[in-house]
């Protein structure tokens, strides 16, 4: 199939402004005008949106586990966030687990591009679940460079990692809520997802101006399919 166009990452903190304000004081992340539901962060060419009420119930064989950043030099960008208020939970010469003040769950790769580069998946069933995304949302499979335990799907602009573990019960607090991708049409690929077996929690509707829908992964994470803007992917 063909592969759909990655559009944005969303997660739940309880104080979206002050969060935005800090990674677009400390991170390269762009600030752009919020909408009523979220803050909105660019670090070109993908989307971070920070809403403060969840979505999403909690998926139930699986979790997002972090958004991945690319980053110029790995151990200054770590002291960077440790000064900034933010959390080191791992640091390997090849990527740092770190938190931001608010909890939420990033990992810092020194690769290009310097964005948000990689979306970071749990669960104990990886490659079915990496066969469920290649397809029913396309991707081409690649190797996680830093990590070749990990299993990985490229999309345009995005990278989604699929990792083992041996539990799925999780003692976080979940903060990301779901990740989207575009379509440029949500009701086409809404009928096609729904004959291929895949569960839509949320059908087709109009949500102000845009058109949206939610799918469902093996894993209970939810998926945005969200309508293509009339001039295309904003880069
Ligand atoms: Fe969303």
């Amino acid at each position: 199939m063909n592969s759909l166009l990655w559009h944005h990452v969303h997660v739940t903190l309880p104080d979206r402004e002050a969060a935005a304000k800090w990674h677009e004081q400390y991170t390269p992340a762009n600030r752009v005008p919020p909408t009523k539901r979220s803050e909105n962060l660019y670090w070109s060419p993908n989307l971070l949106q920070i809403q403060s009420t969840a979505v999403a119930p909690e998926p139930r064989n699986g979790h997002i586990e972090s958004i991945g950043i690319g980053v110029l030099n790995l151990n200054e960008t770590v002291a960077e966030w440790e000064s900034a208020g933010g959390f080191i939970n791992i640091l390997t010469p090849y990527y740092a687990k770190v938190r931001d003040p608010w909890g939420l769950a990033f990992e810092l790769v020194e690769r290009s591009p310097k964005a948000y580069t990689h979306i970071n998946i749990v669960t104990k069933t990886i490659e079915q679940t990496r066969n469920w995304y290649e397809e029913n949302l396309g991707g081409t499979r690649e190797v996680c460079e830093w990590d070749r335990t990990r299993l990985a799907l490229k999309y345009d602009t995005m990278l989604i990692a699929f990792n083992q573990v041996n539990s799925t019960v999780f003692s976080d607090r979940r903060t990301i809520d779901h990740i989207g991708w575009y379509t440029d049409d949500v009701d086409a690929t809404f009928n096609q997802l729904s004959i291929n077996g895949v569960y839509f929690p949320v059908k087709p509707r109009d949500y102000g101006p845009v058109r949206l829908a939610f799918a469902e992964d093996p894993c209970g994470i939810w998926i945005e399919i969200h309508i293509l803007p009339k001039y295309g992917k904003k880069m």
